[in-house]
């Protein structure tokens, strides 16, 4: 399989067009490579579009919405496109709904957590499937209902239609992840939204994992499977600049004051009233991140005008791939979902690990020496990656002890390679290839452990970092 098998993404040169992709780094054996991040699930790199357009916004950025000089001019009207770019990105009707930033997903799911209201006998349903963002903050809410997950790490459908039957009248929301940041599987939102509107309750998408992937469309409101809340992260779609969005009812934020309050909330304040602003100035407390939304729907745009639908083409290609590399590799486990054949059932995630060596040090090797990002541990979804490791109470205690006396040492743990629509058939070959050379012992470092984070590092290994980077 070559990277020409898909010419749009070639034509769109997306492969070249994010920033720093060439940037080499330094190796355990003092050499340099180019630097291989199959940790995208983490975090994406910028695209170039987006450096640029933040490039050429900085020199008029100023005060939005306050002030009257043409460079606040300019921010304010720059700031309120990138929240209709977004609301396009997502396909929501800006008429009834709304856009709201904030700094990522996390944040905007807990905002979304005080809008609620109803009787404490209310549950949130919410799955075993979810990052902890799209379940603690409902916990701290009430009652949390987890629909659980199949052996293999899929959504339960027939639990999920039990726990809808069983709470339908007080369900005050369904909460679930677009795709799972740890299997990657997509989960069949669509159909889950019509199902818990049958129910008589909302859903919120956690749309972090999905929106670089796959197109997310929330589809008319009156829609039986329409979306009612989606939450996305910038950083996690080749916009780092540190903006997220809640996308939701305009009459969901309008029933209550927000959460945070002050400057730039209001219209009016007496010495003992308060009149809010409209949408969304009311819900973006304080001096917004302007370049971070700037920078936000640029990278909305781009993806748009690429075409989801072949960016979701061009990775699946990536985890066929993958899958059907890594299965030949003596030692190497796949979690989830393993068939190259059911590929396009997962965005571009896959978890393993190696039998004989533990996570932690996998993704050490294969950073030190072989210029490769990846990410090792439970991925913030603890309950998740335990049940995928089928780790029963006891075994999962006992490490549980380790951790709370400050030993991780043992933590269990995947490994996780994420692609991005950038990466290519390559970068998962340069990952095989160190695979391959873990598994039978074949790697250079002498490395330590150290017991409080678990990490390995090289003995006498210092970081160059200055030499890349300094402050
Ligand atoms: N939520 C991010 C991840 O899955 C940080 O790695």
């Amino acid at each position: 399989m070559t990277d020409t098998a898909h010419p749009t993404i070639a034509t769109h040169g997306v492969e070249h067009e994010i920033t720093g992709l060439s940037r080499e780094v330094p190796l355990l054996d003092g050499s340099r490579t180019r630097y291989i991040n199959l940790d995208n699930a983490a975090s994406t790199p910028a695209l170039k579009c987006v450096t640029e357009a933040v490039e050429k916004f900085l020199p008029f950025y100023s005060s939005v919405h306050r002030g009257s000089g043409f460079k606040s001019r300019l921010s304010t009207a720059a700031y309120d496109d990138a929240h209709e770019i977004i609301g396009e990105f997502v396909g929501a009707d800006l008429e009834n709904n709304c856009v709201i930033f904030g700094k990522n997903t996390t944040e905007a799911t807990n905002k979304l957590s005080y809008r609620l209201s109803g009787s404490p006998d209310d549950v949130v349903i919410s799955t075993q499937i979810e990052h902890h963002s799209n379940d603690l903050p409902w916990r701290r809410r009430g009652n949390v209902v987890h629909v659980k997950a199949t052996p293999e790490g899929r959504l339960d459908e027939e639990d999920f239609d039990r726990q809808l039957a069983k709470y339908a009248g007080r369900i005050a929301l369904v909460a679930v992840a677009g795709a799972s940041n740890v299997s990657g599987f997509v989960q069949p939102i669509h159909r889950l939204a019509r199902k818990v509107h049958e129910a008589g309750s909302k859903i919120l998408v956690d749309a972090a994992q999905l929106a670089p992937h796959r197109k997310v469309d929330m589809l008319p409101d009156d829609h039986p499977e329409h979306l009612d809340y989606v939450v996305i992260s910038g950083h996690k779609m080749y916009a780092p600049f540190g903006t997220g969005a809640l996308i939701g009812p305009k009459a969901t934020f309008e029933q209550t004051g927000p959460e945070y309050c002050g400057g730039g909330t209001v219209d009016i304040v007496t010495l003992d009233e308060v009149y809010w602003a409209g949408l969304p100035d009311r819900e973006e407390a304080g001096s917004p991140n302007v370049v971070g939304g700037v920078a936000m729907a640029a990278a909305a745009k781009y993806l748009m005008n690429v075409g989801m639908d072949e960016v979701a083409a061009h990775e699946n290609e990536l985890v066929m791939h993958g899958l059907e590399r890594m299965a030949k590799i003596p030692g190497v486990r796949i979690f989830g979902e393993a068939d190259p054949a059911k590929a396009f059932e997962k965005v571009g995630v896959i978890p393993f690990d190696v039998e004989t060596v533990s996570h932690f040090l996998v993704t050490a090797i294969l950073g030190y020496e072989g210029g490769i990002g990846v990410r090792s541990g439970c991925f913030c979804a603890h309950p998740y990656v335990v049940h995928l490791l089928g780790m029963g109470d006891s075994e999962a205690g006992d490490w549980r002890e380790q951790m709370l006396a400050g030993d991780k040492s043992n933590m269990p743990g995947l490994v996780r390679a994420s692609f991005g629509c950038y990466n290519t058939t390559a970068d998962i070959d340069a990952l095989v290839d160190m695979l391959e050379r873990i598994v039978k012992g074949d790697y250079k470092g002498d490395y330590e452990l150290e017991q409080k984070s678990g990490e390995y590092t090289p003995k006498n290994w210092t970081d160059p970092l200055e030499e890349y980077f300094e402050l």
